[in-house]
């Protein structure tokens, strides 16, 4: 049985890969690029991919379903990437990898911090030397109402950091968990907006929330309110957001997602107009972090993805029960 294994890195998965791969009983095909219409053919003669954030849309799931590829197994816990109706019509299963939630939810607590601390401007003030205090008094997170949205594995995670600090959590789920409700309260949106004074986005992105922050949301939203975003760009209409954040509605934000951010993070772009206004703008905020989508990015979560991405695939080839299956 062999997996070819796209975006594979060197410096952090490859090693991985051969040692999983040794114990699950898979042969390897491997290649430093995304997948496209052209290096398609590489992966003859496996039944499997693994691939992490690049586009998998109907022409491309076309070639490899008439190249006999059976699942294609992306080792990221989203999947908003991969064209799921053209995945069904052309037969071709699809799953995700999970990895400890820690890795994100320590993360949004950081960018929670960072925002309401002032870091960005303390740090750019340190580095040249200007040692002032005035602009750059912070906030306590116990003194806010946080606004979860979104309580699968990794919000749950960050309302159990949050109970730590002392903070009102309030939480928003269209399906809802009772572990949650012994560290927050549930309730509608309307109420998060009206009451939060920090929000911050745990779910997947859907058709439905699509720019669930848009002019309309964000005006409903407390003044100053601080936005945090750890999970997808296209949560955020980037636009409303930047109008938000100059009319002095939004307070802060942190970001390590971004609208458009495919094909351009986790690359070099140094030396190429990035042709990303929004980013341009939210970068430059002195209240506004902004972070390559790294909140995953740990030791553990590394030997999670490739780890169960392959246990994915191996699970799928034996006919047994693969909890990583999306379809
Ligand atoms: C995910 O696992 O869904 C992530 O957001 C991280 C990934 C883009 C590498």
């Amino acid at each position: 049985m062999k997996v070819f294994v796209y975006s594979c890195r060197k410096f952090d998965e490859e090693a991985l890969f051969y040692r999983f791969a040794e114990q699950y009983g898979i042969e390897l095909g491997i290649c430093r690029e995304a997948p496209t219409l052209e290096n398609a053919g590489l992966a003859r003669g496996a039944s499997y991919l693994s691939i992490i954030t690049s586009k998998i849309e109907r022409p491309l799931m076309e070639r490899f379903a008439s190249m006999g590829i059976r699942m294609i197994s992306t080792r990221t816990v989203g999947y908003d990437h991969i064209d799921l109706e053209a995945a069904k019509e052309f037969g071709v299963g699809v799953s995700n990898a999970t990895y400890t939630p820690e890795c994100v939810a320590d993360y949004t607590i950081m960018l929670m911090l960072m925002a309401i601390r002032k870091m960005k401007r303390i740090m750019q003030r340190a580095a040249i030397n200007d040692f002032t205090l005035q602009g750059i008094q912070g906030r306590l997170l116990s003194s806010f109402t946080v606004g979860v949205l979104g309580t699968g594995k990794i919000g749950r995670q960050v309302i159990k950091n949050l109970s730590g600090f002392g903070c009102r959590v309030l939480a928003y789920d269209l399906f809802e968990s009772d572990e949650v409700r012994s560290y927050a309260e549930y309730t509608d949106l309307e109420t998060i907006y009206r009451e939060c004074d920090l929000i911050t986005l745990h779910m997947p992105l859907t058709p439905e929330n699509d720019h669930m922050i848009n002019r309309d949301s964000i005006a409903r939203m407390r003044d100053g309110v601080v936005i945090i975003n750890t999970a997808r760009g296209g949560l955020i209409d980037s636009q409303a957001l930047i109008e938000g954040l100059e009319s002095g509605k939004v307070g802060a934000a942190g970001l390590d997602v971004v609208e458009k951010e495919f094909g351009m993070y986790y690359y070099d772009r140094k030396s190429d107009l990035l042709g990303n206004r929004e980013l341009s703008i939210l970068r430059d905020l002195p209240n506004v972090v902004v972070t390559p989508h790294m909140a995953f990015y740990t030791d553990q979560s590394i030997s999670d993805m490739v780890g169960h991405s392959l246990l994915s695939c191996r699970l799928t080839e034996d006919g047994k029960e693969n909890p990583w299956k999306i379809l």
